[in-house]
């Protein structure tokens, strides 16, 4: 009997090693996530053909909507004659991103840099008649910031690929094998010249369901990519074997187990261009959405999508104006910060000083003359206004001296010092963040 437990418990003891073996591989390598870690804000790019006439990226024809051919006219006006890629770049860094990830090539497999793999690119199969992603990763480095590339895996419009549209599967990968390696040289291929001409700090691969791991020879493309940089980072769209998730529209609400992860989000309810959807979230939505995130501990992927001139919608530019306002002013309680306190100790988004000394409350609307922490077990050695510096006071309630229990801090915000989106407190702490999270006590002596 002795012996059937002690081998349950070592089974027991494999297994859960094994699972803490695969998270490692999974997510992976602190060291090189750092500047992710500390980013917060990236600016997505989705600039295509659908760009053109405002229509879904590449869906638009794999369901249906319009037939492929009539898709692919779109390159007549793909002209890029607006496109400035250094006021692309500044514009991003005034919104107070810190990277930026640019659609290379979407489903539809339209590239959009000088690829030797195949004509359907911007240089030959388009008005622009130039390449426009070596450009614009210049300009984002010169701004000294983080250059990713969105990769999709599939490549509907390519003859050698498996599918084509919803209803038309051109081939099974398992049936053609010389087929499918055609189509495996040819975006690999593709691959290794994105990582040869810009090495880029971080790729966003997307569309990996339609083929498993070994169909995509992820394992080898890693090594391809990490070998040229082993210090680039990979979302996880590549059948999981990336650094960080990478939940799409629907902002997690409960913390995620995933150290790393990112939420990418639209701005209106399109990824690219489309000049119907007027459905814009607020600067002040997108705000909240950001404080959220990141108190969370994740980052923010917004997207962004240029006219097929290269032209950058107004609402959107607006929208990021506005938030560069925000996020400039408040950068202390943003970059370089850790996920905050559970939401019991103060109903709203917190962030962290790396030294976890500084609680940072991200306060919504006006609070009607206070806000309250519960549960601080330390001492406050001081509270101001991030941004605006104005010191506030605070009030300790109903702490007894008989227990650990700390009480609750009532700290007052005047008026005058709330922002027109969302006000900033910084807490500075006797030491690390200490909370109370006990059940409470009985008094056993008066
Ligand atoms: C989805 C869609 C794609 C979009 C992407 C962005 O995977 O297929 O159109 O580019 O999400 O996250």
């Amino acid at each position: 009997m002795k012996k059937l437990f002690t081998s349950i418990l070592l089974l027991t003891i494999t297994v859960n090693l094994a699972q803490e073996q695969v998270q490692d591989t999974v997510y992976h390598n602190e060291e090189k996530m750092q500047w992710f870690k500390d980013a917060k804000l990236g600016i997505f790019i989705h600039w295509g053909l659908y760009s053109v006439n405002g229509i879904d990226e590449s869906w638009s024809f794999y369901n249906g909507y319009i037939s492929h051919e009539d898709y692919v006219k779109q390159t007549k006006g793909f002209t890029a004659k607006k496109y400035d890629p250094q006021a692309w770049a500044d514009l991003i860094k005034r919104s107070g991103a810190k990277y930026s990830v640019i659609t290379s090539k979407h489903h539809d497999g339209f590239a959009l840099w000088n690829t030797k793999y195949g004509d359907f690119n911007a240089i030959q199969s388009s008005t622009a008649k130039k390449d426009v992603i070596t450009p614009f990763v210049s300009a984002l480095r010169k701004n000294n910031l983080k250059v990713g590339i969105y990769f999709s895996l599939p490549d509907w419009s390519y003859k050698d690929y498996t599918h084509f549209t919803r209803d038309s599967i051109r081939y099974k990968a398992e049936e053609q094998p010389e087929r499918w390696n055609k189509f495996l040289t040819y975006y690999q291929g593709q691959l290794k010249e994105l990582s040869d001409n810009y090495n880029p700090d971080l790729y966003w691969f997307d569309g990996d369901w339609e083929h498993n791991s070994e169909e995509w020879q992820v394992p080898k493309v890693r090594q391809m990519l990490f070998y040229r940089n082993p210090n680039t980072i990979l979302n996880s769209r590549l059948r999981e074997q990336g650094d960080y998730a990478t939940p799409e529209q629907g902002m997690p609400i409960t913390r995620p187990k995933n150290k790393f992860w990112e939420l990418c989000l639209t701005m209106n309810d399109s990824w690219g261009f489309q000049k119907n959807d007027h459905n814009y979230k607020t600067t002040d939505q997108i705000i909240g959405i950001f404080a959220d995130v990141i108190g969370n501990g994740g980052n923010l992927l917004l997207d962004i999508g240029p006219k097929g001139d290269g032209s950058i919608p107004e609402e959107q530019v607006e929208i990021l104006e506005g938030l560069g306002r925000w996020t400039n002013k408040h950068k202390e309680a943003i970059y370089g910060t850790r996920s905050g306190i559970p939401k019991e100790h103060f109903y709203g988004p917190t962030t962290l000083s790396k030294d976890q000394n500084i609680l940072y409350l991200f306060v919504k609307g006006n609070p009607n003359g206070e806000v309250v922490i519960r549960g601080l077990k330390n001492k406050i050695n001081r509270i101001w206004v991030v941004g605006e510096g104005t010191k506030l006071s605070h009030q300790v309630i109903g702490k007894v001296f008989w227990s650990h229990y700390p009480g609750i801090n009532y700290i007052k915000v005047p008026e005058h010092v709330l922002d027109e989106n969302m006000t900033v407190l910084a807490v500075l702490l006797d030491g690390k963040v200490d909370l109370y999270r006990e059940d409470g006590a009985v008094i056993e002596s008066n």
